[in-house]
């Protein structure tokens, strides 16, 4: 028995990429790890996105470093791989920098990882693959063979061709590609077997979905929730991440029509003025999002809207950044992520004129952050007293407690739901914490139609 271990760092495709190298590895007796410290293997799954992960890599393998010195003084072995995007932007520049490192992968290649070891194990060294396409990776993997618990993620699009001037996943993923709808169906179909109620499904572009269906014909992402929701025993299904190019109104349609798909949508804008957008190459002006927003909002009334940020792109003036402001007034978001502009090596932003000072994208972020917080804090409000149902994952903290989220993805905390874990139930919103709501459970499981009010 060999014990691996694996750090995700990043966005959920690379959380379910962990999960497949982990499934992948399984066959060659490897089980999971508490800690690196009893690992025979630690794979760091990294991300390239801004500048502080990339660089967080560094001091974490300089800490396995010292445990694989430790280890081979006693006589043992650790292997270190490095998958993910920094893998793939940074290739053998990793191993130059950090000899511990003994394999470099990147997210299309991951796949090879049995034959690498193999190849380590016989001939010693370091193996590196960073090749694409996306299509052979899949192909290659083997069925989910545990339970990825009652809330899965499953990717079904991998790879970007928009290029916004600032993102390093064009380069670090490869181009769009689709995986067809049968194998879709037919994962989410070993989900369901293996418990999962919920499913996620993911891409870097996941409403760019256009994947062979089974009649021939390529399906959009609308087609595809729609097969999926008549899957027994999946309760709900969400998708993520969206551009707002790609907002088809089959897709807005399917909020209003598909019980199963959460009224939440995660919608990035980056900025709310139109000379950013364009400099960022989005493609879209910030009035062409207000009346997408209204679309789904007719669609579908009480879906929880969210959304990415960037403050401090090139060229930013205070009136760009009012207009960021303006936007997120407008839209009012149930919650959103936002950062502060980090220029990626390779991208045509970085070498842009006007870059931010830290200190402006500093009182910037603060500012657009205490907004967005007041603006969660009122959603959460909004939810107290209602009954929601809530799909429980995990237990919690304190004994006998359960945890879930509600249709709008809000985490909450129910005492006494602990034996509830895989189960939607029915739960009255009781107070708003700082992180998470807290409920009580009002009804036995629900078994049959979910309701979400
Ligand atoms: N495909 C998604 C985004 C994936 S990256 C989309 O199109 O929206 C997740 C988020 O990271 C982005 O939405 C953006 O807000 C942020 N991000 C990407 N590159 C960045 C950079 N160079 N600096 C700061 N934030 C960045
Ligand atoms: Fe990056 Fe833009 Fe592609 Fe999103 S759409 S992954 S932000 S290049
Ligand atoms: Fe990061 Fe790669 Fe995801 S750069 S955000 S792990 S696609």
């Amino acid at each position: 028995m060999k014990k691996l271990f694996i750090k995700t760092y990043g966005c959920q495709m690379n959380v379910y990429d962990s999960a497949r190298m982990a499934d992948l590895l399984a066959p060659l007796g490897y089980t999971p790890a508490a800690s690196p410290d009893e690992a025979d293997m630690v794979i760091l799954n990294t991300c390239h996105i801004r500048e502080k992960a990339a660089e967080k890599i560094y001091s974490e393998l300089g800490r396995l470093k010292r445990l694989k010195d430790a280890r081979k003084l006693r006589g043992g072995t650790m292997t270190i791989a490095v998958a993910g995007c920094v893998a793939q932007a940074e290739g053998a520049e990793i191993i130059a920098r950090q000899s511990a490192v003994d394999i470099v992968v990147g997210p299309q290649s991951y796949h090879h990882l049995p034959e690498m070891l193999a190849r380590l194990a016989r001939n010693g060294g370091h193996a590196l693959q960073t090749d694409f396409p996306a299509e052979a990776k899949f192909d290659s993997l083997p069925e989910q063979n545990k339970s990825a618990g009652p809330a899965a993620f499953l990717t079904v699009q991998e790879g970007c061709d928009k290029f916004c001037t600032f993102c390093v996943v064009p380069y670090t993923r490869g181009s769009e590609y689709s995986r067809p709808a049968v194998d879709i169906l037919a994962e989410a179909q070993t989900l369901v077997a293996n418990g999962a109620r919920e499913i996620s499904l993911l891409g870097q572009n996941v409403n760019a979905y256009r994947g062979a269906g089974s009649d021939g014909e390529y399906w959009t992402l609308a087609r595809l929730i729609g097969a999926l929701a008549h899957l027994e025993g999946l309760k709900r299904l969400r998708y993520m991440t969206n551009h707002p190019r790609d907002m088809g109104d089959d897709l807005i349609a399917a909020h209003r029509d598909v019980d199963a798909l959460m009224p939440y949508l995660h919608l990035p804008i980056q900025s709310g003025s139109d000379r950013i957008l364009t400099a960022m190459n989005r493609q879209h002006t910030a009035d062409d999002y207000l009346r997408l927003v209204e679309r789904v909002r007719e669609a579908r009334p009480d879906i929880a809207l969210s959304s990415d940020f960037i403050v401090g792109f090139p060229g930013e003036t205070e009136k760009d950044f009012d207009a960021t402001m303006s936007l997120v007034r407008k839209v009012g978001y149930a919650q959103a992520f936002s950062f502060k502009y980090s220029a990626r090596p390779g991208t045509p932003a970085a070498v842009a004129s006007g870059q931010i000072p830290d200190d402006v994208k500093d009182t910037r972020l603060q500012a657009l952050q205490a907004l967005l917080a007041a603006q969660q804090a009122e959603f959460n409000t909004s939810c107290e007293g209602r009954v929601l149902s809530v799909l429980f994952e995990k237990p919690g903290r304190k004994d006998g407690q359960g945890v879930g989220r509600t249709p709008y993805l809000q985490p909450v905390h129910v005492d006494g739901a602990h034996a509830m874990i895989g189960q939607i139930a029915d739960v009255r919103i009781e107070a708003v914490l700082s992180n998470s709501l807290k409920g009580s459970l009002v009804s036995r499981p629900v078994r049959h139609k979910v309701s979400v009010q």
